[in-house]
């Protein structure tokens, strides 16, 4: 696709990762943080030598990888919105040609593309970007769209923090800061509510045969380079609709309890998998 004709709605997104492309890919190669956390997800899907597959959002191609080397005779698409990322992804794959394409777009633009061409794939993987997408409400019925009756979709969701108590305390702090502004936090969260994927699933043709739990432990320094790429610098999506005054005083005060933790623990990043068999 060229860059006149990339659709509005993934705009902002995309610029991000288009400028967090150099960083995140550095970080990548030094860390292998991605990597680490889409073996969890790759090793969970039954492939097989010669499957067609079908990857979301394949940033800079740390999963790509892992699949490259599960499917030896297969196909893989991987596509990925921003230029930046997959210029990278492409340096780092070594056999892009018959067995691994990569293909420029939104991911709902993609599949519908796809869709023309129908149920050509076993599986559709994606590593830590489900959540990010725009559509992510009419996107398994899309993805369904695509596969063979029987194959498998398999995606990972963050969720970051490591306990309970931790989560209360997040909450609070940013409760305190909507109250001081004159903000209903009940009425904040509520429009916030996380998406209920297996129910999605369900009633997009699939049926749930994972949903598991895994964490990845990301060492002191690793976590500060992570903050470094641009995307992660400041949680530019959580706060969205919130006016932008208070938007940024949510944040500071986030970074400021997270500046209280102890410098040398290591961070833990917890993961959910699912994994749903199309019928
Ligand atoms: C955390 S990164 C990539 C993770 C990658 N799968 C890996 O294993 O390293 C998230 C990626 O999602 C891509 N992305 C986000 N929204 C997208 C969309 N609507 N369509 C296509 N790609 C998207 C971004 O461009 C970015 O490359």
């Amino acid at each position: 696709m060229t860059r006149g004709r990339r659709p509005k709605a993934v705009g902002r997104s995309l610029r991000v990762w288009d400028a967090s492309a150099d960083a995140y890919d550095r970080f990548e190669m030094k860390w292998h943080y991605y990597s680490r956390v889409g073996e969890k997800l790759v090793g969970a899907l039954p492939l097989r030598p010669d499957s067609t597959v079908l990857e979301l959002a394949c940033g800079t191609g740390a999963c790509t990888t892992l699949l490259v080397e599960r499917v030896l005779r297969g196909r893989i698409t991987a596509v990925d919105q921003s230029s930046e990322m997959l210029e990278a992804a492409r340096r780092n794959s070594t056999h892009v040609g018959r067995r691994l394409t990569f293909r420029e777009g939104g991911v709902g633009q993609v599949l519908r593309a796809l869709a023309k061409r129908q149920r050509m794939f076993d599986f559709v993987v994606c590593n830590s970007a489900f959540w990010q997408f725009p559509e992510v409400e009419s996107l398994p019925r899309e993805i369904h769209g695509v596969m063979k009756r029987g194959g498998f979709l398999g995606f990972n969701l963050p969720f970051w923090f490591h306990s309970r108590r931790e989560h209360l305390q997040y909450r609070r702090t940013v409760d305190g800061v909507l109250m001081r502004n004159g903000i209903e936090p009940r009425e904040f969260w509520s429009k916030r509510l996380p998406v209920d994927y297996p129910k999605l699933l369900t009633d997009s043709g699939f049926v749930v045969v994972k949903d598991a739990r895994y964490h990845v432990t990301m060492r002191k320094q690793e976590s500060l380079e992570w903050r470094r790429i641009p995307a992660f610098r400041r949680r530019w999506g959580t706060f969205q609709g919130l006016p932008r005054s208070v938007a940024s005083d949510v944040r500071k005060e986030l970074e400021a309890r997270r500046r209280r933790r102890p410098e040398d623990r290591a961070l833990v990043s917890n993961w959910r998998l699912i994994l749903a068999e199309a019928r």
